[in-house]
């Protein structure tokens, strides 16, 4: 393969969007019928988008605030959504962790380009208790134990080779016992919103946006639904 950038290359990636883009609007977001509490809107939307194939519905980008104010973002995984909020599980001293440390505030974004919708929801985070971070680490599989043991997310390593040798070393401690010890490093956090955005995609850019707030700083408070303009 050539190691040439081609001028043309991003011109024929947007033709051929826009030869697959069938118009938006076929659904709208309409006040009178989105649910009063966003957390369960998010909760249909999460549904409908499973229901029609999107791949890997629950990966959202998670954005956050270095400790030096740059910004930085990455996919993960949703593994748990309620009244108290939104849950993932990483390595607590990755990049990410780090950044949440310094800055415990953070945003969620779900791409559904599939069904012409996004959500963002924004919020305060906060690490998830060591029993709800052990019961998840409990059902993942050996490998991905042995993995993320193994693994200093987000530092650098000489060779893929020093990885592999420390995941032999560990599968040699563990051998024969299923009994991999979570890291402390690596357990769940919680996003709390404040801040939810539903974006659905509607003819000649018309789209319709509705944000809820309430007050980050209120323990039980109600939502606040305002309409934006696209
Ligand atoms: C689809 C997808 C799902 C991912 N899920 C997770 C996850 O749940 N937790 C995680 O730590 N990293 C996950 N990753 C890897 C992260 O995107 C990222 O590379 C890693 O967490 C290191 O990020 P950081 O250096 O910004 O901390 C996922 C990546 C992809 C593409």
């Amino acid at each position: 393969m050539s190691d040439a950038i081609d001028p043309d290359r991003l011109d024929r990636a947007v033709e051929h969007a826009l030869h697959r883009h069938t118009d938006y609007g076929a659904e709208e977001l309409d006040e009178s019928h989105v649910a009063s509490d966003p957390i369960v809107q998010f909760d249909r939307w999460l549904a409908e988008a499973d229901a029609r194939g999107v791949y890997e519905p629950n990966a959202m980008v998670l954005g956050t605030i270095d400790a030096d104010g740059t910004p930085s973002s990455r996919t993960v995984l949703l593994r748990g959504v309620d009244d108290r909020g939104f849950v993932f599980f990483t390595d607590r001293e990755s990049r990410k962790g780090r950044a949440l440390a310094a800055h415990p505030t953070a945003t969620l974004l779900f791409p559904w380009y599939p069904v012409h919708r996004q959500v963002i929801v924004t919020g305060a985070v906060a690490p998830a208790d060591d029993e709800e971070s052990d019961a998840y680490w409990a059902g993942r599989p050996y490998g991905s134990r042995i993995a993320a043991t193994a693994s200093r997310q987000s530092r650098p390593i000489a060779s893929r080779a020093e990885l592999e040798a420390r995941v032999a070393a560990l599968e040699e401690e563990y051998a024969g016992v299923d009994d991999v010890r979570r890291p402390e490093r690596w357990g769940g956090f919680r996003l709390r919103p404040w801040r939810i955005e539903f974006w659905q995609g509607r003819t000649s850019r018309l789209h319709d946006r509705l944000v809820f707030t309430r007050d980050p700083a209120a323990d039980a408070a109600g939502w606040d639904l305002e309409r934006l303009q696209p």
